[in-house]
């Protein structure tokens, strides 16, 4: 399978950093294709734990060139700050690419989201507060500072001063800050550019000529389905495509070149930040999830809000990324559990939604209808076929691929790379 899309399919965090890394060692070329340094993906490789912000999961397997796709937003602090740690700890990130196209985090827009979030008081988004946001609202309302710009000084300061008309008036006026000045920011820009310069690249073409070589492309997304601006919980969502579509659009490949699609779920259910979650657990229940599973933030730290599997979720993501593949992770982390209640319908004051409700504010309201199936004590951590399992976590699983109407491929039983049970090759 040359061309496979790797997505979340529920409010992030789902193990995509370890479903990649996990499929890297057959691919050769992994292109981030939305987000920025709001992920936080982990992978963890002969017991040393990694956290990658900004970088494609892929830069973590030998052989594999990394590449920062034209949909991705990149802040240059961070970009060379994970760039040093990984050479300090021994990982060769030499070949990592990036799209001429892909849009540049200014630090006023660090300043604006955070500025925001606080002017929005209760309805704050709960963003990562990385200038996410203001940047692809840029990016939409063309006064976005791209990778190429840094390369022309008197191009990059038209932008920047275009780009402050209105920012200023709206840090000076209404958010009572002070007022950026244009000179600064583009000296910061500028000094910035002979590091990224050797990196850039016409990430598009370098795709397709690597598919029409036959080799094998893996397209990662950050964050996740239910957070994804058209199809997510808006507008408790992040501002990029993160479903497969934004692949097509994030890398520059067609969608008639593509595979597979590969969706990454827990065996349970978290989101971090606000909006709703139909299956969240408030209560001591819940905590004893978070404890178990580890649910804290790897960007920022937040206490994860965890719940069960909701199956609306999952049947609403392989719809709209085309599923071909399920990557279920930390099955795991339900071990010990007499019985595990499963999400597979909403009740809506009275009306029952086997699908995801049109109506957001429906969606708000919705009390998850559960089927309750048996727990497994054994510990499967060291498991590796399918037919080892607990026949009730094999069970589970299966009820979870008719409930979410695709296949599961591959199940995840612990944090390592080698801790996964493969059913069935996508790549
Ligand atoms: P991502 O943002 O989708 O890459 O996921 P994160 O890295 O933010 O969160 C997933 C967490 O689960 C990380 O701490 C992983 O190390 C961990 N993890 C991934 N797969 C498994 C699994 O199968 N079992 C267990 N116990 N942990 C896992
Ligand atoms: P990975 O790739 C979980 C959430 C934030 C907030 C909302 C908007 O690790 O799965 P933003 O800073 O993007 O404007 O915040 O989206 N969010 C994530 N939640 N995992 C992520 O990434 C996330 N990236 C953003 O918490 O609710
Ligand atoms: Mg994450």
């Amino acid at each position: 399978m040359p061309a496979v899309i790797v997505v979340g399919t529920q409010w992030g965090d789902e193990g995509k950093g370890k479903a990649t890394d996990h499929l890297g060692v057959d691919v050769d070329l992994v292109v981030k294709f939305n987000g920025g340094n709001n992920a936080g993906h982990t992978v963890v490789i002969d017991g040393e734990k990694y956290a990658l912000h900004l970088l494609p999961a892929g830069i973590l397997s030998d052989g594999v060139t990394p590449i920062i796709g034209n949909g991705v937003v990149i802040d240059p602090e961070v970009l060379f700050q994970e760039i040093e740690e990984l050479e300090d700890r021994g990982r060769d990130t030499s070949r990592l690419k990036i799209s001429a196209n892909a849009h540049i985090i200014p630090s006023y827009n660090r300043l604006i989201d955070r500025t925001t979030e606080k002017f929005l008081g209760k309805r704050q988004i709960g963003t990562t507060g990385r200038g996410i946001g203001p940047t692809y609202a840029d990016k939409m309302n063309r006064i976005g500072i791209r990778v190429q710009d840094l390369f022309d000084e008197s191009i990059l300061r038209q932008k920047v001063e275009g780009a402050l008309v209105n920012k200023n008036h709206l840090l000076v006026k209404v958010f009572n800050k002070r007022k950026v000045d244009i000179d600064e920011v583009t000296a910061e820009l500028l000094s910035y550019a002979d590091r990224i310069q050797p990196m850039v690249v016409d990430s598009s073409q370098l795709v397709n000529d690597a598919l029409d070589e036959g080799k094998t492309v893996l397209f990662e997304a950050g964050q996740a389905t239910m957070l994804d601006i058209d199809h997510g919980t808006y507008p408790f969502v992040t501002s990029s495509n993160a479903t497969a579509g934004g692949a097509c659009t994030g890398a520059g490949v067609g969608p008639t070149r593509i595979d597979a699609v590969v969706g990454v779920t827990k065996a349970y259910t978290t989101r971090v930040g606000e909006g709703p979650f139909p299956t969240e657990l408030f209560d001591a229940e819940g905590e004893e999830l978070r404890e178990r599973g580890g649910e804290f933030g790897v960007t920022t730290g937040r206490p994860r809000r965890c719940g069960w599997f909701d199956a609306v979720v999952a049947r609403y993501a392989t719809r709209v990324n085309g599923l071909t593949d399920l990557v279920v992770t930390k099955l795991d982390v339900l071990t010990g559990y007499e019985q595990i209640p499963v999400c597979v319908a909403y009740d809506v004051e009275g009306e029952r939604f086997d699908d995801m409700p049109v109506s957001q504010s429906a969606f708000h309201h919705a009390e998850p209808i559960y089927e309750y199936l048996p727990g497994w004590s054994e510990d499967i951590s060291k498991v590796r076929t399918f037919e080892e399992l607990p026949v009730n976590a094999q069970r589970y699983i299966e009820f979870l691929e008719e409930i979410a109407r695709v296949r599961v491929s591959v199940i995840g039983v612990g944090a390592g790379r080698e801790a996964a049970i493969v059913r069935h090759q996508f790549v």
